[in-house]
């Protein structure tokens, strides 16, 4: 069988190194907000090339702590892209805004940059960009639409961890040290994971950081002090130390990514099959393929035992909690997504044998 993904294996061995800390942690306690997630801040702060980073509790609360900080009046827009996961729309709403969708571009998984210029309004407040399968939305163009408006960017880097964009000519930025804030899930699937649930938000603006640190502390920095309401949405030291060890592997795993991709570019070549436009320096966190019947490809998969996902089944105007609220809007693009998309296996430790047999099985179907 061919796993989607196989966490044991991508970590098998930091388990000794990582054991040993949090046995350490069992004697010095500093179960929250301890040492390692000072640390984890630091150190993936230097790995975006930001100046601040602030650990949480997930991807979701990342997004909603970032909206939170800006102190927006109620239902304020935010405009998103139509295809992406629901935490996007969801923190907008539970922080008290008002989610715009706006379509994807034409075979690519990201925010069509002409379709967001018509929906900016008075009342948008926030663009919001998600770098969906690692892919990164063209956000210098997107700072510059927004140049002289007051809208700040918050880009949801939960797929992208270490992806990059050249801003101009000989600057090539990481995402994260782009927007003014950006915010990243630490699901265990992604391309950097802890155990269990994690998030972190970066930026390079104090008065963020400051406001974002007390806010994922229930509004405190002091003990007792509570200058905001805030979320008990605090990265815990068990997690930190599992993400300080894995770090150091983000940047060798994104690259055997971006080769696996590389070899499927060149190598699938089915007229049935459609491939997507990622960005040039996308971190493949999924890699999707476009087939009309996708169901005669699930079978065939099925047969071949090579595992497979959906990133997602329903563009966010079709999930069932929006029935009412995006009506007679289509989205075409990220419908498309939705319908025909399959994602295969992109696991980093995939061996050349297993990557030649998905490519043969997908040439032949
Ligand atoms: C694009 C995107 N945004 C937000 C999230 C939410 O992150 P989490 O599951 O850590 O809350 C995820 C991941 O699940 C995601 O893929």
């Amino acid at each position: 069988m061919i796993k989607f993904l196989d966490i044991y294996n991508q970590d098998k061995k930091l388990h000794r190194t990582i054991l040993t800390k949090i046995d350490k942690l069992f004697k010095k306690g500093d179960f929250i907000l301890g040492n390692e997630v000072n640390l984890f801040e630091k150190n993936f702060s230097k790995f975006c090339g930001s100046k601040y980073a602030i650990g949480c509790a997930n991807g979701t609360d990342a997004l909603t702590l970032a909206l939170l900080s800006l102190n927006l009046p109620k239902n304020s827009e935010v405009i998103i892209p139509a295809m992406t996961y629901c935490s996007t729309a969801f923190s907008v709403i539970n922080a008290n805004l008002k989610p715009v969708l706006v379509d994807t571009e034409y075979l690519k998984s990201t925010i069509s940059i002409s379709e967001l210029k018509k929906k900016i309004t008075k009342k948008t407040k926030v663009i919001l960009p998600v770098h969906l399968y690692g892919s990164v939305a063209n956000l210098s163009e997107i700072k510059r639409i927004i140049k002289m408006k007051k809208i700040y960017l918050i880009d949801d880097c939960a797929q992208a961890h270490g992806a990059k964009e050249e801003i101009s000519k000989n600057n090539i930025k990481s995402v994260g040290s782009i927007a003014d804030i950006s915010c990243f899930s630490l699901y265990p699937g992604k391309n950097l994971g802890a155990y269990g649930d994690a998030g972190i938000i970066t930026t390079n603006n104090k008065f963020f950081y400051k406001r974002i640190r007390k806010l994922r502390n229930l509004g405190s920095e002091k003990k007792f002090i509570h200058e905001l309401v805030g979320l008990n949405s605090r990265l815990d030291t068990i997690q930190a130390i599992i993400l300080n060890s894995k770090l150091k592997n983000l940047s060798k795993y994104n690259l055997q990514r971006q080769k696996i991709a590389k070899y499927y570019n060149q190598n699938i070549n089915n007229y049935k099959i459609k491939k997507i436009k990622y960005s040039k320096y996308s971190v493949y966190h999924q890699y999707i393929i476009l087939v009309k019947d996708r169901s005669k490809l699930i079978k065939l998969f099925k047969e071949k035992k090579i595992t497979f996902g959906f990133h997602y089944p329903y563009a966010i105007n079709q999930l069932k909690v929006f029935k009412n609220d995006f009506k007679n809007r289509k989205y075409k693009n990220a419908e498309i997504l939705a319908k025909e998309s399959i994602s295969i296996p992109i696991d980093p430790n995939l061996s050349f044998k297993q990557i030649k047999f998905i490519t043969k099985t997908l040439n032949e179907f």
